[in-house]
């Protein structure tokens, strides 16, 4: 079974990416770092491959997506993890900052989906995982444009499984709290454990929770450490 993994540079993408590999399946790590997608290749098993791809350039991602697809002998799963943001006013984010936002958060996930899913359906079995946000389901002050393309991955998300899954197409959103990552600018391992999740804890939680056997689909999952004001 193969797996492509975004964001698989650092972060939770890392440890999805790594973990999916543990367990036996191949994948492909992509995210624009080459030497940190390289160290991610390196894992024992020898089944991760890097694949390097710039979600941002909306005109370029779709040739090279399926330039990679092309070179792919099998796909079975794909998580759509990569995302940016920033914490700061609305009126503080430059124009060119709030649709990269929209692209890498949303638009690129379309995009993915709009390419692997004629596969998918030719093989009447596949499964997407899209890492929303707790931002998905309710507001947060200064980050407007991150919460609104969670919110549109949320109804993107849900909208899309019912539309695939009578082809034996599986979609999730999951939804997570804050996690001890180097996200918006900060630095991995930095915050307290008792109020931010530990990627690799959540990566487990996650290929636990999507990994179901047979037609059983998780629509929507939210995992928040207890420590989080929510
Ligand atoms: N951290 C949190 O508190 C938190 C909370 C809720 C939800 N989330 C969500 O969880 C997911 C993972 O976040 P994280 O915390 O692991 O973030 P992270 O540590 O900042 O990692 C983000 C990943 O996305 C990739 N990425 C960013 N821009 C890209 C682009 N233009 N093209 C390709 N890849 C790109 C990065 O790789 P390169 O820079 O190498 O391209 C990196 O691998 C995101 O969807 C985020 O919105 C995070």
């Amino acid at each position: 079974m193969t797996w492509l993994v975004t964001g698989a540079s650092r972060g939770l993408g890392r440890q999805l990416a790594l973990q999916l590999a543990e367990r036996g399946f191949e994948v492909h790590a992509c995210a624009r770092d080459a030497s940190s997608l390289a160290e991610v290749a390196a894992h024992p098993s020898g089944r991760i491959r890097a694949l390097a791809l710039d979600l941002g350039d909306a005109a370029a991602l779709t040739p090279a997506l399926h330039a990679a697809l092309a070179g792919m002998e099998r796909l079975d799963g794909v998580i759509n993890n990569a995302g940016i943001g920033s914490y700061k006013p609305f009126a503080d984010h430059a124009q060119a900052e709030l649709l990269a936002i929209l692209q890498v958060n949303l638009g690129a996930v379309m995009q993915i989906c709009h390419a692997v899913l004629p596969r998918m359906r030719a093989q009447r079995a596949g499964q997407i995982v899209n890492i929303g946000s707790d931002l998905a389901r309710r507001p947060l002050a200064n980050m407007a444009a991150y919460t609104a393309s969670k919110h549109g991955l949320a109804g993107f998300s849900h909208s899309l499984l019912r539309e695939v899954k009578d082809a034996g197409i599986k979609v999730s959103l999951i939804n997570p709290g804050i996690i001890d990552t180097g996200f918006g600018g900060g630095t991995e391992g930095s915050r307290d454990p008792a109020a931010s999740l530990h990627p690799a804890t959540l990566a487990r939680l996650i290929l636990d929770a999507v990994l179901q056997p047979g037609s059983v689909v998780v629509d929507e999952l939210t995992v928040h450490p207890a420590g989080q004001d929510f």
